[in-house]
């Protein structure tokens, strides 16, 4: 790795970034290429995974966690994408948006059950938001949860659910009434193997990140018990909101492997490739690409690690997240079509991995909230701090 940044890493996050990323290196990297061209899930990732705590990086030891701060949760999610997107996201939405909400709002009789499955990787986790026809505008739920006795029947879809067709945990939103906007929305935990009335609609084929399977999950007169309730009832959208602030720094993390990758093979390439007499890398408008993303790249590590050592100490970090998240997504999209550049002719054919991240690079920039939305948090917070 080029040397990053003067960040002070404790010796445990150190520890942590050489382990990950040499698990990066020999577990995953071998997989990478086959993972995007065959869209292959690589299940036999996922109990190496559990067995180095990487599916359990920030939820409690007392519930088989490993317990490990936020920064050191960035920098295993950096080095997974660093060698591959799909890999990194699949672990990053297990354990921001799955685990963080169980271990942050369950009961203790739901962490018994679920944290200690999903930290050793038995168990998938998932988080089902959005759907059809909501997405940046999440208040505006239609998967219903209507009250029976003992519990809810609901009925509604939800899309572009990362992990979902391997999940074996969701976490999901609902609408139990319609008329209280944000304040009406119920989260629950739904076993996804054994409830009946949910099934799973098709996987979708998707532009980058190919590994990492997605689809949407169907709840039809699904019956959840008074023991799925997670938080309290009308209180889900702050669920939602507050497990998401945790996600966006997991996905600005992605987004600096990402861009990550795309300058190391690019710095390496126009070392070896020559034109006109010598290597690329010694003509200026290669190195003007360089170092401009070697600029971006390490500034947005700086803002991702910085928002997550903010969530450590406990202190508001949505604004530091957003701008984590929005920052690092530009970069990767930026960074990674520099890279495809660099390589000129080689970019543009699957026989270098540089066109692979520019696919995966798009997808940062839209999930767990588009470039957009986190401009609107970031301003709202802004405003909020300044006003008061
Ligand atoms: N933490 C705690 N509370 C929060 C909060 C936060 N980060 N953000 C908002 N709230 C609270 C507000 O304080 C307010 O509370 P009160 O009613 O008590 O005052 C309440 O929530 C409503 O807030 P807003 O009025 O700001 O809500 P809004 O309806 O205007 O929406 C939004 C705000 C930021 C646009 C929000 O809808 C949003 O984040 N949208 C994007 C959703 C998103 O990221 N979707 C991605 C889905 S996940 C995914 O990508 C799938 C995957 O598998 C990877």
């Amino acid at each position: 790795m080029i040397d990053a940044n003067s960040f002070e890493l404790t010796e445990e996050e150190r520890m942590v970034q050489s382990t990950a990323r040499e698990f990066a290196q020999r577990e995953v990297a071998p997989l990478a290429r086959k993972i995007d061209h065959e869209h292959y899930f690589p299940k036999e990732l996922i109990p190496k995974l559990g067995s180095v705590g990487f599916m359990g990086v920030n939820a409690p030891a007392a519930f088989g966690g490993s317990e490990m701060n936020n920064v050191c949760y960035a920098i295993i999610i950096e080095e997974l994408a660093r060698v591959c997107a799909s890999t990194s996201v699949i672990v990053s939405a297990h354990n921001s948006l799955c685990l963080w909400p169980i271990t942050s709002f369950g009961t203790d009789e739901q962490k018994k059950k679920y944290v200690p499955k999903l930290s050793s990787a038995e168990w998938i986790g998932c988080f089902a938001l959005s759907e059809p026809g909501t997405g940046s505008d999440a208040a505006r739920q239609t998967c219903m949860a209507v009250k029976e006795d003992g519990g809810w029947r609901v009925n509604g879809v939800k899309n572009w659910i990362t992990n979902g067709p391997v999940s074996d945990v969701c976490v999901l939103f609902t609408m139990e009434d319609a008329a209280a906007g944000h304040k009406g929305i119920t989260a629950f935990i739904v076993d996804m193997k054994t409830t009946s009335g949910v099934s799973l609609g098709k996987k979708e084929e998707k532009l980058g990140i190919c590994g990492s399977p997605t689809s949407s999950i169907i709840f039809e007169d699904c019956f959840l018990p008074e023991s799925q309730l997670l938080g309290k009832s009308g209180e889900g959208f702050k669920v939602a909101m507050k497990t998401l602030d945790g996600g966006r720094c997991g996905i600005a993390a992605q987004a600096v492997g990402i861009a990550r990758a795309a300058l190391e093979d690019s710095a390496q390439y126009a070392s070896e490739r020559k034109a006109f007499g010598k290597p690329i890398a010694e003509h200026q408008s290669i190195q003007n690409y360089l170092a401009d993303m070697s600029c971006s790249i390490d500034a947005a590590r700086l803002l991702t690690w910085s928002a997550c050592r903010r969530k450590d100490a406990g202190v508001p970090y949505s604004r530091q997240a957003a701008q984590a998240k929005l920052f690092a997504s530009e970069t990767a999209m930026a960074s990674t079509v520099k890279g495809v550049q660099i390589h000129g002719g080689y970019g543009f054919v699957k026989e270098f991995n540089v066109e692979r991240y520019m696919r995966d690079a798009k997808i940062t920039e839209i999930y767990e909230g588009t470039s957009e939305i986190q401009r609107l948090v970031i301003a709202a917070n802004l405003l909020k701090e300044i006003n008061g």
